[in-house]
């Protein structure tokens, strides 16, 4: 047997020999066979990319970065030791990681012309906008991060955009209370350093609840990377034309911000509260099944098992809820998931709770208001977007990402003058 696919084009009666390799074919050798193209509306069947970042198995459900299961990374790592690994391949000897938190902790200031940029929003302006116009404008204040070819440039400019995203997310965050930003503390970890930008007010130190500390670092860990979904496609898209990284991430947070995407925690969390008791769980789900909404949180383009993610923050969830007492809506949430377990309709189209399920529950319990979950995916996303960016501009492979079409619309019309339309 060879690795190849015969191809019989019945317009002409010729047959074509394509090579499979890796278990695809290229598309672009479908053009031999009569100038065919392959239509993939949303890339469902489409590899855009060799990658050698992170793996899934959405069938088993199982997550590995670099190789490593995510429920080990989880449980022993810390989130600077996942970036590392992410970015480099290989976990962190100590003293490789001991000069990478201290790179991270010494670029965790923003410019003061950033924080004046982020003070002329409106008061009510989404911390997602803020943080991704902010990120952007980070551009125009390192202009030699559009030297992409130069490792040593690419490290600096990785370092200072997973330093600086916290500031940007917690500056965001006070702004939208009316409250002074406050400045990094490089005396804390970097998850502890987040919850004090957010969190201080009066007092000389902030000391979080290690509990919240590790907890947040376990969210961050578990969103750091998940190959190519919407966001990392993003920064891959805008990243092929060469343009500097702080304008590529800019792009994937644009794209983590749409409620299909980063958004569904937050969308959970309205679901449960308009839900409001267990009684009303029988007729939410009738009309889900019926086609009137969604089961938000649940579902997933890969995972068509349990999404190995919402194990583990079930488990942070109570871990959590125990420093901060239990949320009321938790006893919906698993009320919902153990009624959608046994229901036909989502067994059969293999829906089970993806991470955003349990995640907003979280969040809240930690004080943070809805519009501020998909900035906390975003901070914990930083590595994974940078690592994907990374390999596609050392990827000799990789082409300026431009699709083609199937043009429906008319055709060489003649204009007519605006008085005899
Ligand atoms: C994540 C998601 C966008 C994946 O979508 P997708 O891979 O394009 O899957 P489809 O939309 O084709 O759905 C396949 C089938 O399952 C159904 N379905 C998918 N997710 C569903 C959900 N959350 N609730 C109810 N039905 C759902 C669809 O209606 C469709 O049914 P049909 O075959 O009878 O038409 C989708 O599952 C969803 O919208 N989930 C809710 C939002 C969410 O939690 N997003 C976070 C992702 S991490």
């Amino acid at each position: 047997m060879t690795d190849s696919l015969t191809i019989r084009d019945n317009r002409t009666g010729e047959e074509h020999e394509i090579e499979i390799v890796d278990g695809t074919i290229r598309a672009a050798d479908l053009k031999k066979v009569g100038g065919l193209a392959t239509y993939d509306p949303g890339f469902v069947n489409t590899a855009s990319c060799r990658s050698a970042i992170t793996y899934i198995d959405g069938e088993q459900g199982i997550l590995e970065y670099r190789g490593y299961p995510i429920e080990q990374l989880a449980e022993q790592s810390s989130f600077l030791e996942v970036c590392y690994l992410l970015l480099n391949g290989e976990l962190p000897t100590s003293d490789q990681l001991a000069q990478w938190t201290h790179d991270v902790t010494h670029h965790t200031f923003l410019h003061e012309n950033i924080k004046s940029l982020m003070t002329g929003f409106r008061y009510d302006a989404h911390p997602m906008g803020m943080m991704m116009s902010s990120v952007s404008a980070l551009s125009t204040f390192y202009p030699h991060a559009s030297d992409i070819s130069d490792p040593e440039n690419r490290y600096l400019q990785i370092t200072r955009m997973i330093a600086k995203m916290p500031t940007i997310g917690a500056f965001a965050y006070r702004h939208s209370q009316g409250k002074p930003y406050i400045y990094p503390d490089n005396e804390l970890s970097y998850c502890a350093n987040f919850l004090s930008m957010l969190f201080k007010m009066s007092e000389r130190d902030y000391a979080a609840d290690e509990r919240l500390v590790k907890a947040l670092e376990v969210l961050f860990i578990l969103h750091a990377d998940h190959e190519q979904n919407c966001s990392a496609n993003a920064v891959r898209s805008v990243g092929s034309s060469q343009v500097d990284p702080y304008s590529a991430v800019a792009a994937g947070i644009g794209a983590l911000y749409g409620p299909l995407h980063g958004g569904a925690n937050e969308a959970v969390l309205k679901m449960l509260r308009r839900i409001g008791s267990t009684d009303n769980i029988p007729s939410f789900i009738e009309g889900v099944k019926a086609g009137n909404e969604r089961l938000m949180g649940f579902g997933h383009r890969v995972y068509k098992n349990y999404d190995p993610r919402a194990t583990i923050i079930k488990k942070a969830t109570e871990d959590v809820f125990e420093v901060t007492g239990v949320n009321p809506l938790l006893e919906i949430a698993q009320e919902l998931e153990k009624i959608a377990l046994e229901d036909e309709y989502f067994v059969s189209r293999k829906l089970y709770p993806n991470v955003d399920f349990y995640s907003g529950l979280i969040y809240e319990a930690l004080e943070f208001p809805p519009e501020m979950f998909t900035v906390l995916f975003a901070i914990g996303r930083t590595p994974g977007w940078l690592a994907q960016w990374q390999e596609l501009v050392t990827d000799k492979e990789q082409k300026i990402a431009r699709p083609k079409q199937i043009y429906t619309g008319e055709r060489q019309r003649e204009f007519v003058p605006i008085d005899q339309r």
